[in-house]
């Protein structure tokens, strides 16, 4: 039967891994996923990404069968997940679900049991366990009991445990938080490799620039709902290739100065009152010295100035809140080039 169904459903292009409507999740007052649409084709890897908060650990367990949604639907490779869980639990496999290891057992020894579980040979769970540890940099740990791991080996083994049965859709929840740059990057390579293999990957993240190295669509959640869909590129595009901050010496300059950055770079610019700073997506940097000249001109004396990559802040405040409504950012996608993500 499992075979079955994984041959019946090894990668089909074109068809959705998953297709997620109006999945809501409410604990007490708080909709912590709140009505949340997702198409994930197969063979991609779709990034979401969100603050702490945001749903995204919440969604993913809906999806993969752990939690029941208050309402909406849900399906993976075709497959209901309140209706055919059995099913869907045969297509994927999620990272955090081995939280529960022995701890007093070795990664080799681990890893032997999962193997065996999933109905490898003896020879052939050994072999699988010895190759992962090497693949993940974890060979010289292999035989030490789990409970002397480090928050990273353990990330690695979790995410080494979930790759045996490779099925073909892989919920990867933060694999990322909290590793050095050296294992981040090896986790990004698996993961890439775990796509040229055949799998889907669905990951949560709360790094940009990670959702930029890996994921082919992105989905940007925050209070339970999706704000924007798209490619790396179109949700860049939505902030600019660049921002600029700017502060200004008198606070009572800070609207002028505001018109005169939206007049000189056509785009919507956000205010942080308080600090009397103003941010705007660039998409031009030379167009910077058209902006010194006219605030020269306004007479408006800068406090400071900077032209740096959009942070993941930025993407929400452009995304979510201060003066670019969701209505707003629709209606000025020219001007904001945002054609092709969807808010
Ligand atoms: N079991 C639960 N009971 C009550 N509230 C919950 C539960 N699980 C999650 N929440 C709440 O639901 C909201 C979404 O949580 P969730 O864990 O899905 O966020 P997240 O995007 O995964 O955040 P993080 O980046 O911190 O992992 C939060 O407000 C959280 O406090
Ligand atoms: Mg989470």
């Amino acid at each position: 039967m499992n075979q079955d169904v994984r041959t019946k459903k090894a990668p089909n292009y074109g068809e959705l891994a998953i297709e997620a409507q109006g999945l809501v999740k409410i604990y007490g007052n708080n909709r912590a996923v709140d009505g949340v649409d997702l198409n994930v084709g197969t063979g991609m890897i779709y990034g979401v990404l969100g603050p702490n908060g945001a749903g995204k650990t919440t969604a993913i367990r809906m999806l993969a069968t752990l939690l029941r949604p208050d309402a909406g639907s849900a399906r993976v490779f075709g497959h209901d997940v309140v209706k055919e869980p059995h099913i869907v639990r045969q297509l994927i496999g999620v990272t955090g679900q081995y939280a529960s290891v022995d701890e007093a057992l070795s990664a080799t020894e681990n890893l032997i049991i999962f193997s065996r579980l999933l109905g490898l040979g003896r020879a052939e769970a050994r072999k699988k366990a010895a190759d992962l540890l090497e693949e993940f940099g974890l060979t010289e740990a292999a035989k030490r009991p789990l409970k002397n791991f480090s928050g990273g080996m353990r990330r690695r083994l979790d995410l080494a445990a979930s790759l045996i049965a490779q099925p073909p859709l892989i919920f990867l929840d933060e694999p990322t938080t909290g590793l050095d740059p050296r294992t981040r990057n090896q986790m990004w390579d698996t993961i890439r490799r775990l796509v040229k293999t055949g799998s889907t990957v669905l990951l949560t993240t709360q790094y940009l620039e990670e959702a930029d190295q890996l994921a082919d669509r992105i989905a940007v959640i925050d209070q339970g709902r999706v704000v924007a869909e798209g490619t790396v590129d179109d949700l860049k595009a939505s902030v600019g290739t660049s921002s600029l901050h700017l502060r200004v010496q008198n606070p009572q300059d800070i609207e002028q100065a505001r018109q005169t950055v939206e007049q000189v770079l056509k785009v919507q610019s956000n205010i942080s009152a308080g600090a009397g700073k103003i941010t705007a997506p660039m998409g031009n940097i030379d167009r910077v010295t058209d902006l010194l000249i006219a605030l020269r001109e306004a007479a408006i004396p800068l406090a400071e100035m900077s032209v740096q990559k959009p942070t993941l802040d930025e993407v929400f405040l452009t995304l979510t809140g201060h003066g670019v409504q969701e209505d707003e950012l629709l209606s000025s996608s020219e001007s904001n080039n945002v054609e092709g993500v969807r808010v």
